[in-house]
């Protein structure tokens, strides 16, 4: 078996499944084998009234979404692929970004507690590992009105090699957990991880000591990027988590939202 080879623990039933993620607070979960997109099935079960916390698990999707209408692969026992289901509250309402953050950071952490990893989040929301994506993050609302009933975090994951997608059809260099570390990662264990993170900061998502966290952890620091039309030095971030770069004239702008891509200005170091 290679290193990228799924080991035999990688499949688990939904018994088995039930057993591993029992120790978690998860109100719910649904788990296949093969579904389109994990987002359109949490979406589907928020709308009929999924509780804050369900949870949406795929082995492969074959409808899988990233950013800005991407295609998101997820090949058979390859990848972590799962939807939670956040209802937001009445305060957090203006802050929906906040949830991309929310899954990011905690991927990254659940990264580092498990396997001593020092992944880096590129803002808005993808994980990175040695400069390459390992993961990404897509949030969806489900609105009432102008009322966001749930918001859907979805979290896809590359853990082996084979759930990395040629270089052709992505446009940032892409990498796996197992190129990384030499061995494929157990889905279940890092599943615990970083749920266990998100719980730890679902109700800090607020709080100043999460944008810290998540500052820490960004890509590009102190470095000139490409933000979508804007070019600066990438400063942190403000109070809100907007983006603060600073520009050619001095200036210092603050983005909430990213229209085209982050990219640092040199190339990325991608071995
Ligand atoms: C991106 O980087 O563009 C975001 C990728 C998000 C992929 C995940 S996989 C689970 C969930 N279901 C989807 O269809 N997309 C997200």
């Amino acid at each position: 078996m290679s290193s990228s080879a799924s080991p035999a623990s990688w499949y688990l039933g939904p018994r088995a499944l039930q057993k591993r993620l029992a120790a978690l607070p998860l109100p719910a979960w649904r788990f296949y084998d093969v579904v389109g997109s994990t987002n359109d099935v949490a979406l589907q079960w928020a709308a009929q009234g999924a509780a804050e916390g369900c949870l949406v698990i795929a082995d492969a999707q074959t409808q899988g979404r990233g950013r800005s209408g991407s295609r998101w692969w997820t090949t058979p026992q390859a990848s972590l692929a799962v939807s939670l289901i956040a209802r937001p509250l009445p305060t957090e309402r203006e802050a929906l970004p906040r949830f991309t953050a929310w899954a990011a950071l905690a991927l990254a952490e659940a990264l580092a507690q498990t396997h001593g990893l020092q992944a880096a989040i590129k803002w808005p929301n993808d994980v990175l590992l040695e400069g390459r994506k390992v993961a990404g993050v897509l949030a969806e609302t489900l609105w009432d009105g102008n009322t966001p009933q749930a918001v859907i975090v979805g979290i896809g994951v590359n853990l082996a090699t084979q759930a990395v997608p040629p270089r052709q059809e992505v446009d940032f260099p892409a990498t796996s957990v197992a190129h990384v570390l030499g061995t494929t990662p157990d889905r279940w264990a890092l599943l615990d991880a970083l749920l266990q993170r998100m719980l730890f900061w679902r109700n800090r998502l607020a709080s100043q000591r999460f944008i810290r966290a998540w500052e820490n952890r960004l890509a590009y620091r102190g470095e000139i990027v490409q933000a979508g039309t804007h070019q600066g030095v990438l400063l942190g971030l403000d109070a809100q988590g907007g983006l603060r770069l600073r520009c050619a004239d001095g200036h210092v702008e603050t983005l909430y939202a990213l229209q085209g891509h982050l990219r640092p200005k040199r190339s990325p170091q991608v071995g």
